[in-house]
This record gives structure tokens, C-alpha cells and sequence, in this order.
């Protein structure tokens, strides 16, 4: 009979999600395909430009304040400026409809010009209210939707997807849809960085900004994603005599900076629902005297964690992670603010760059200083659990080659592409889940129940005994 032994086991090795247990934590054995990423092409459906005269595209939100009542909405339009105005009324009021007007920038990137690119701040909103919007006024209408967040409070759940280094490979598509298609429902996206990779692209093909702003559309113009840079939003080209760093990203995408105090769009702080969620720049200067720093300085000791319990940071590039690639590349950041996210008991640090993902204990490494040579990683229940979830899909696939032996301090790794959502439910207790996108959409392949460090600061590890 035809039924070959190897495709009986294929799937079964698929189903099974083999682990082995080494000084670490767990290096899971799933069996995926390792192929490189290949690019949606130009003509795929998710890049199709909206029918109509001068219709607005890559419709994106995000939060446009300290604490959820604006939303600052950005669109491109092709054709002509056309309206800078959005249409916006509420479910409960659809009588009353008000008009907030905004700005329209521009930019030319070596040969490439870019469309008219709209930022309007909606302010004033009401707390957990479905709103409809509209742009392109007078020409193609386009009409969209969001809720906003409740009002801030320490126990108010709320629901967070995790999204790093997405790209615009078929690999990207999917995460896209597995994070949309998943049961627990993320209300709003923290974003780690790298989003297009247009950079890979010949003179950085500033088109392919474009499409991956129609890519994400189904997503952000329904929720807000909050942005971090990357290091794919440098965008430096001297050879072709483009030598302002983050010049596409910083035209396209913006950020509420200012509400936080910050003199830059790259770092900042948001406060959402029960969460205090500080934005830090891989890529900026973040050494003693830095802008970023004397900010950070400043910024910890407003969290207030009885409005907002869970302090989460983002940024790109991991300071622990066991993957080969870009091994150490945030030590320097590391060094610099470690101590801090001690002390100030961070619940848990986002971050990407490296394509693949992992979970490590709470783990600090503060009491070098050259002279003392004490430098291993510590457990420590003050300390904040690094998650590395870059694996959102990129242009060069997985990276797979891991220092070995798995460190003591990592509790989960593997390298497939997926999302993450940090479902928080109270003050003590946040359910975090990890979806790799071979699977189903309901099922975790890595989960942690988190307990607040400032609320519940028992221990919350559960992987392996870590000394
Ligand atoms: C930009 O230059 C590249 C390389 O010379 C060329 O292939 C491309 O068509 C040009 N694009 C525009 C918009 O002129
Ligand atoms: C676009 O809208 C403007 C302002 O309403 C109007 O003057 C113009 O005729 C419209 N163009 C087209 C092609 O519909
Ligand atoms: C992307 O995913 C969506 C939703 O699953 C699907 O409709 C679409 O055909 C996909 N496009 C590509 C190019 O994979
Ligand atoms: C995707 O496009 C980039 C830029 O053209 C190219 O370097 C890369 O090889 C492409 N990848 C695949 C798998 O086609
Ligand atoms: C923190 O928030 C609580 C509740 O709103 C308030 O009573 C307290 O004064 C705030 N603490 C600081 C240091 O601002
Ligand atoms: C894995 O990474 C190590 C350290 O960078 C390197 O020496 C080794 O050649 C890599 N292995 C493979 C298979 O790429
Ligand atoms: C907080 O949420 C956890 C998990 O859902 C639950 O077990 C716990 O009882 C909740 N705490 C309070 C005070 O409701
Ligand atoms: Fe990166």
C-alpha cells in the first residue's frame, strides 16, 4: 500500500511538540519548515489599493495622549491632499457628528516621493466607547472603527497583543491572521519594531513602506498599535545620500511623545486601562546625560502603580536572549538601565529583533562594576521577565542556531514565528499565552501566569529550578 512511514509521522511530529530539558529551561523540539521567508509579491491581494478617487490607504491609530482619550488617526493619499479632516461620532451619539482636523506631511527618499501622509489627533473622547471615523471627506470616503480603552484604574482587565519584526512575507500574513482569528481578543497591539523591512529592499524601496501599510490596514485602523523602533526604521543610506536616520518611519508613523514629557518620538510612555507602558529606542542615545536618559531618570518614578499596577517596557533589541543572533547587541542598554527596572519592579520587558522567541525567569544582573567581576545572571524576584517575540514573520526567516547549553536564566525557547498576548485580569494576575502560527488558533505554546511585582510579588516561575 502507498501510505509512507514518513508521511504518518510528519504530522504526528507536528501534533506532538517534542521538548527536551537542558540546564535551562526548555528548548521545545517542535518540527517546522526553516525555509527562507519569501516576499509577498507586489500584486498580492493584502497590498491592493483602495478603488477610488484618491482614497485613503494604510489607514493606521494609535493612542494619542497619556491616558487613552485621543487617538491620533494617519492615512495617505495619493492623488491629491485632499481632506485633512476625519468624521467621527460615537455609537451612543451618532447624531452628533464632529469634524477633528489635522496636518499632511511629506518626504522624498533617494528617487522615491511619497503620497500626502495625514495625522489627525481625535481628542476628547469618553472612556470604552465604539466610535466610527471616517477619512477622505469629499472624494472616496473611507469609514472605519475602534473602542476605546476604559477609564484607567487598577484592576480593569485588559488585553494586549504582542507583535515584533512583522515584515511583509507570507510568514507576516499569517501571523497577522492568527493574532486576529485568536480567542483571547487583543484589544490593542505593543508593537516591538521593524515593521517593513523595506530597507531590504533595493534603495530601500520606500514602496514597500506603502504596502506594508495596506498589509496592516484590517488591523490598525481598528485598533491602535503602539509603535517602538527598530533598527529596519533606521533607514541611513549614505551611498544614495540619505543620512537622516529614521526618516520614513518618522514621517509615516507618529507617537503621543509630547503627553509623556519626551523631546523625541522614539521613547515615550503611554498609560492604558491598568498598564504604565514605557517605549524605549534601541537605536538612540541612551548613555548617562542622553536625552533618553535623564527621561527614563525622570520618567520611573511617576509610575504610579496604584492607578496602573503593570509597568511594562518595550524596545527592539533584547538584553536576554540565548539565540545566536544578535547575541549581546543590548548589553550596552543593559548595563545602563538595569538597576533601574530592579528597583522600580518591572513586570515584564517586550522586545524583538531576533526572529525566533523566548521566555526567560526573573532574572537581574546589576552587581558588576569591574572591579568585583560578578556578572551571571541572578534570579530575582524584583526583576522583570524578558520576552523576546520577534518573530512576527520579517524577509529572512527564522534563526534557529542557539548558545548551547540553554542558559539558566531561559525558561522557553523556540524558533517559529507567532504572537503573544498579555491578557491582564486584576491587579495581581496577568495570563500571558504565546501562539506560534503553525497551530490552532486557541492553542498556547507557551504560557505564564504573571503575578504583578508590585501587588502579588510572590514567586511566579514555574519552568525549572533556577539557582
Ligand atoms: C529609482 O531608481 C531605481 C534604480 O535606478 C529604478 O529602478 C526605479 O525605477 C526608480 N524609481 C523611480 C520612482 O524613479
Ligand atoms: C475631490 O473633492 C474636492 C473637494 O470636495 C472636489 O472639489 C473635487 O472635484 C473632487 N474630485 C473628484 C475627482 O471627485
Ligand atoms: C493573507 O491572509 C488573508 C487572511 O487570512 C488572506 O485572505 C489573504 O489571501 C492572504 N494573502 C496572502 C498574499 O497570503
Ligand atoms: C525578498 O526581497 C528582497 C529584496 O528584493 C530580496 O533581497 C530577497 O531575496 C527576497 N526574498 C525572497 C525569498 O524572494
Ligand atoms: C497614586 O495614585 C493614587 C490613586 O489615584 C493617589 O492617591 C496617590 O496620591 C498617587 N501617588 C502619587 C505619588 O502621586
Ligand atoms: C551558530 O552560531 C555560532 C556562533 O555565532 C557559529 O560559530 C556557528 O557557526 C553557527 N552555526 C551554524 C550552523 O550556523
Ligand atoms: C485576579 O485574577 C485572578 C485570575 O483570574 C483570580 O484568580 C483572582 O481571584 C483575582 N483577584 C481578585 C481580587 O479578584
Ligand atoms: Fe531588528
Amino acid at each position: 500500500m502507498g501510505i509512507s512511514i514518513a508521511s504518518f509521522l510528519l504530522p504526528l511530529a507536528l501534533v506532538l511538540n517534542l521538548v527536551s530539558v537542558c540546564n535551562g529551561g526548555t528548548t521545545s523540539a517542535f518540527v517546522r519548515n526553516v525555509q527562507k521567508g519569501v516576499n509577498m509579491s507586489l500584486d498580492s491581494d493584502v497590498f491592493a489599493v483602495p478603488s477610488g478617487y484618491n482614497a485613503p490607504q494604510q489607514v493606521h491609530i494609535t493612542q494619542g495622549d497619556l491616558v487613552g482619550k485621543e487617538v491620533i488617526v494617519s492615512w495617505v493619499t495619493e492623488d491629491e491632499p485632499g481632506s485633512i479632516a476625519v468624521r467621527y461620532w460615537s455609537t451612543d451619539n451618532s447624531k452628533q457628528k464632529k469634524l477633528a482636523k489635522g496636518k499632511i506631511v511629506t518626504y522624498r527618499f533617494f528617487n522615491y516621493s511619497s503620497g500626502f501622509i495625514h495625522h489627525t489627533t481625535i481628542r476628547n473622547l469618553e472612556y470604552n466607547t465604539k466610535y466610527y471615523y471616517e477619512v477622505g471627506l469629499g472624494n472616496t470616503t473611507r469609514q472605519f472603527w475602534f473602542i476605546t480603552p476604559p477609564e484607567i484604574g487598577p484592576d480593569v482587565p485588559y488585553t494586549f497583543g504582542l507583535i515584533g519584526d512583522l515584515g511583509q512575507s507570507f510568514d507576516s500574513n499569517r501571523t497577522l491572521s492568527h493574532y486576529e482569528l485568536n480567542p483571547r481578543k487583543g484589544q490593542t497591539v505593543l508593537f516591538v519594531g521593524d515593521l517593513s523591512y523595506s530597507d531590504n529592499f533595493p534603495n530601500h524601496d520606500n514602496v514597500r513602506w506603502d504596502t506594508w501599510g495596506r498589509f496592516v490596514e484590517r488591523s490598525t485602523a481598528y485598533q491602535p498599535w503602539i509603535w517602538t523602533v527598530g533598527n529596519h526604521e533606521i533607514d541611513f543610506a549614505p551611498e544614495i545620500g540619505e543620512t537622516k536616520p529614521f526618516k520614513p518611519y518618522s514621517h509615516r508613523y507618529h507617537t503621543p511623545y509630547k503627553a509623556s514629557q519626551s523631546t523625541s518620538p522614539f521613547w515615550y510612555s503611554i498609560r492604558r486601562a491598568s498598564a504604565h507602558i514605557i517605549v524605549l529606542a534601541s537605536y538612540s542615545g541612551y548613555g548617562k546625560y542622553t536625552p533618553q536618559y535623564q527621561w527614563l531618570e525622570q520618567e520611573l518614578p511617576k509610575v504610579n502603580r496604584t492607578e496602573t499596577p503593570w509597568l511594562i517596557v518595550l524596545m527592539h533589541s533584547p538584553w536576554y536572549n540565548s539565540n545566536n543572533q544578535h547575541y549581546m547587541e543590548g548589553e550596552t542598554m543593559r548595563v545602563m538601565y538595569e538597576p533601574w527596572f530592579v528597583k522600580y519592579k518591572v513586570d515584564v520587558v517586550y522586545a524583538g529583533h531576533v526572529h525566533a522567541y523566548e521566555r526567560t525567569e526573573r532574572v537581574s544582573n546589576i552587581a558588576y562594576n569591574v572591579v568585583n567581576g560578578i556578572c551571571t545572571p541572578i534570579k530575582d524576584q524584583s526583576a522583570p521577565v524578558y520576552i523576546t517575540i520577534g518573530d512576527g514573520g520579517n524577509l529572512g526567516g527564522m534563526e534557529t542556531n542557539m548558545t548551547e547549553p540553554q542558559p539558566e536564566y531561559s525558561a522557553f525557547r523556540e524558533a517559529s514565528f507567532g504572537h503573544a498576548i498579555f491578557d491582564i485580569k486584576n491587579r495581581t494576575h496577568a495570563h500571558y499565552s504565546w501562539h506560534r502560527n503553525q497551530d490552532g488558533y486557541s492553542v498556547e505554546a507557551d504560557s505564564h501566569w504573571f503575578f504583578n511585582r508590585f501587588w502579588h510579588p510572590v514567586d511566579d516561575s514555574t519552568a525549572h529550578v533556577f539557582h
